[in-house]
């Protein structure tokens, strides 16, 4: 199926190809797992997707998901809590990791409720999970501002392909990103306000898991201890996340996971041209959403 998708090799990237499934650019082993997920993927009601384009801040919602849902038996102060002994990715499966590598089997020795990431697009996701008033489970998506997201994609790949010129990166990302999600089931949260107010966007999180804070947590500061541990500072600083490859294939490092965390680097990196094309596509995808950056 995947050798009969429409393909190209990004620019300056040597080697890797992209092709294009159901409208959507990606990876091939990415399209084999998608077309995997839309046959084989059985959700269940409690289920827990945390989904997000790549470098919205996808490691650091994963672990603010991973520590609010685990918080009674591991309070983020606890001295073993998983977050100090793994990376974040390593506390939960990627989806499309389990299906391109045949592994789905492990989704049902999880326990409830099961905990998982994905990059797919919200339509790829099955229906029981991502449509509005579905299933009963529960999609965490994080968006940011593209320019942002381009820069911080740009740092990521030339880690692995120094030749990649930034602007070939935002012509990438021009001619083929596409976010979206719908309301619902999901719970729709901004890298920037993520940023801004870490501790109020917790308590959102919690609440659309169905585990809100109860009155003793808050004065016990679980959710500053929340906030406190998945910060940029501390997961960055932990073994787990300086040693070890995000992807062995790329020989990318774990630490190229943590770098800047902020808004608004674009403008260390963009000329105003390149802002000004980004901002008119963005501006005319979304015009429908009421979304703005
Ligand atoms: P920058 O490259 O702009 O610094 P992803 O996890 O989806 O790959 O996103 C990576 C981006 O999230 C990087 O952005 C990275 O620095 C930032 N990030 C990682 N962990 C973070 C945290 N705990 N708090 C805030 N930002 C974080």
């Amino acid at each position: 199926m995947v050798s009969s998708l429409p393909c190209h090799t990004v620019t300056g990237a040597s080697g890797f190809k992209l092709c294009c499934y159901q409208g959507f650019w990606m990876s091939e082993s990415w399209a084999a797992a998608a077309a995997a997920i839309q046959r084989c993927f059985e959700p269940h009601l409690d289920d827990v997707i945390v989904s997000s384009l790549p470098k919205c801040g996808t490691t650091w919602l994963v672990a603010l998901t991973f520590a609010t849902m685990v918080r009674r038996v591991y309070p983020p102060g606890a001295a073993d809590h998983p977050l100090r002994r793994l990376n974040p990715h390593q506390c939960l499966p990627f989806l499309e990791g389990l299906f391109a590598t045949r592994r789905e089997g492990k989704l049902e020795g999880l326990p409830s409720s099961r905990l998982m990431n994905t990059h797919m697009p919200l339509q790829m996701i099955p229906h029981a999970i991502a449509a509005p008033g579905g299933g009963g489970g529960r999609v965490i998506y994080i968006c940011r501002e593209p320019k942002d997201m381009a820069v911080s994609t740009w740092h990521y790949f030339r880690r692995a392909y120094p030749e990649q010129a930034f602007s070939d990166v935002v012509d990438l990302l021009c001619d083929g990103t596409m976010l979206a999600a719908s309301p619902g089931s999901v719970l729709f949260l901004r890298y920037e306000q993520l940023l801004l107010v870490p501790a109020e966007n917790v308590r959102r999180l919690a609440r659309s898991l169905g585990l809100p804070f109860s009155a003793d947590e808050e004065k016990d500061g679980i959710v500053r201890g929340i906030v406190e541990l998945c910060s940029l500072h501390s997961l960055s600083a932990m073994e787990p996340n300086r040693t070890g490859y995000v992807d062995p294939g790329l020989k990318l490092p774990r630490q190229v996971l943590f770098r800047k965390g902020m808004a608004g680097d674009w403008k260390n990196h963009m000329t105003p041209e390149m802002a000004r094309r980004m901002d008119s596509i963005v501006a005319d995808r979304f015009r429908t959403t009421g979304i703005t950056f």
